[in-house]
């Protein structure tokens, strides 16, 4: 399962890509905002952080598909390496993945909220799709409900498309779309370094660490350190 850094703050990303097994960053238009950056060379700046491997999702502004391709184009001539376009699902956007997928540029497509959303950008040629877990909640839905009718509709029908379910505000719903076999999720930061913490866990490093201390008088293993 893909792990995917939600945001671009450069040093959010740089701090996870250090310390997680990370596979890439996903941007939209109000991460972006929020960043009070010129947003290009921002974007070519976590280009360059994440290395030319892991994949970078840039979102299209435009609301026709003539224009969201022309968008589609300038972002990957202009970043290099994976470079994924996230495309909205509106009837726009499935005429633009349609365009994409014809001239070989990736693309995700966005702002999923039904399996049927699901379905046509998978049919119209997206890589991926991402629904929205917690928005869908939140409207009184079931985002991991969604999530697995999802799956299941690709699986039953043979279609390559990808999830990569996105918009999450806690664990649980990141530990219930793993277990509903997502390919992937993207999560913000916060939310990532939270998968790692239990307050269980430092009580008994640190009961091991004692432990070794009392009996060898040293906080390393190494035979050789001063520690
Ligand atoms: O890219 C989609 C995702 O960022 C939406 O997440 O947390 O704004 O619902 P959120």
């Amino acid at each position: 399962m893909q792990l995917v850094i939600d945001s671009a703050n450069i040093e959010s990303i740089n701090k996870l890509i250090e310390f997680f097994p990370i596979d890439g960053v996903t941007t939209n238009p109000s991460i972006i905002v929020n960043e009070q950056k010129p947003f290009f060379p921002l974007l070519k700046e976590i280009r360059s952080l994440i290395g030319e491997e892991r994949e970078l999702f840039v979102q299209v502004i435009a609301k026709n598909a003539k224009e969201m391709v022309e968008e589609a184009r300038f972002i990957c001539e202009a970043l290099s390496g994976n470079v994924l376009v996230k495309v909205p699902v509106t009837m726009e956007g499935l005429k633009a993945i349609k365009l994409l997928k014809v001239e070989g540029i990736r693309t995700l497509a966005t702002t999923i909220y039904t399996p049927m959303n699901a379905y046509l950008a998978a049919k119209a040629g997206a890589e991926y799709v991402a629904p929205y877990v917690n928005r869908i909640d939140n409207l009184t839905g079931d985002g991991v409900k969604v999530v697995s009718e999802i799956i299941e509709i690709f699986k039953r029908h043979h279609l390559s498309c990808k999830v990569l379910a996105a918009s999450f505000k806690n664990v649980q719903q990141i530990h219930n779309i793993s277990l509903a076999g997502a390919h992937g999720i993207t999560a913000a930061p916060e939310l990532i370094e939270a998968l790692v913490e239990h307050p269980s866990i430092k009580e008994n490093v640190e009961k091991f660490r004692k432990d070794w201390f009392d009996e060898y008088g040293k906080e390393s293993l190494l035979l050789n350190s001063s520690k």
